[in-house]
Formats: structure tokens, sequence, C-alpha cells
């Protein structure tokens, strides 16, 4: 029973990056215009990654560390937990890997159009504030 009530959040995090996946977007773009229009200052963070393969990296954890947490994989904690300690190399602030999660819940919301639930905004809500909790 708990683990059915466990996985329903789960589920609609799974099904509204799929109906995003669906309409053939890349979300990366998106994204990462998302975030620069967010703080400006992260763009030239990206200037040598100049094919994009670094930033879809780097989305592909993301994406990994929101669906991987669903089972509440441990390993998926430690890299959340490692990422924000590595990146203050790139003069991160901890709390400032939480946006890019903002950005693309934001992004996968606006890729689902009409098919977005209050569910799904709670169900992701839930998700970002277990991230957020990583320390
Ligand atoms: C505001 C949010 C973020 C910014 C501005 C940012 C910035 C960066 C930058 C500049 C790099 C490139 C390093 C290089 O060129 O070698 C990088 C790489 C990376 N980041 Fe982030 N990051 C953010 C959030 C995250 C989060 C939340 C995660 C993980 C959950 C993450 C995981 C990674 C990984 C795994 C790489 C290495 C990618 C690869 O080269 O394969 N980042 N990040």
């Amino acid at each position: 029973m708990t683990c059915h009530q466990k996985s329903m959040p789960a589920d609609l995090i799974f099904e509204s990056l799929e109906r995003a996946a669906e309409t053939g977007t890349d979300p990366a773009p998106l994204v990462y215009a998302r975030l620069f229009a967010l703080r400006p200052e992260f763009e030239a963070l990206f200037v040598m990654d100049t094919d994009g393969g670094v930033r879809g990296a780097m989305l592909e954890t993301c994406f990994n560390a929101i669906l991987g947490l669903a089972d509440d994989a441990p390993t998926q904690r430690v890299i959340i937990s490692s990422s924000r300690f590595s990146h203050t190399a790139y003069g991160l602030a901890e709390a400032d890997l939480d946006l890019i999660f903002g950005v693309i819940r934001d992004t996968v919301r606006d890729l689902n159009g009409d098919a977005w639930t209050p569910e799904a905004a709670a169900a992701w809500d839930t998700r970002l504030a277990e991230i957020a909790a990583i320390v």
C-alpha cells in the first residue's frame, strides 16, 4: 500500500516527462535559455561547451536524478549532493543547483500544454522539495 501511494507522484512525473518527449522537442535549448534568462552570468560558464555536449550530459544527469529519486535511489542522492559541492568550483552556491530543477519543471510544464494537471504540479513540487533537502 505504502509502496503504491509512494509511486503515484513518481508516475505523474514520469508521464509528464514522456509527454514532453512525445512533442519531439529537444528540451535542452529550452532549459538552458530559461536558466540563462534567470541567471545570465551562468551562460559564460559553458563557453567551452561548443557542441552542447556538457550541457546535454548535465541535463541527463538531472533527469536521472529526478526519476531516480522515485525509487529513493541512494546513488541519485549522492550525485546531487556531490554536484552541489563540485559546482562550487564554477562559482555556484550550493543552493544554485536547485534553479535548474525548477527550470526543468517549468519546461516540462510548458511542453505538456493542456495535459499539465494540478496533480502533476504537486508531484513536481514534492520532488523539487525533496531535492532541495539533499545537502
Ligand atoms: C544552476 C545549475 C547548474 C549550473 C550553472 C551548472 C554548471 C555546470 C558547468 C559549467 C559544467 C561544465 C564543466 C566543464 O566544462 O567541464 C557542469 C558540468 C556538469 N554538471 Fe552542472 N551545473 C548546474 C547544475 C547541475 C546539477 C543539478 C547537476 C546534477 C544533478 C549537475 C551535474 C553536472 C555533471 C554531471 C557535469 C559534467 C558533465 C559532463 O561533462 O559529462 N549540474 N555543470
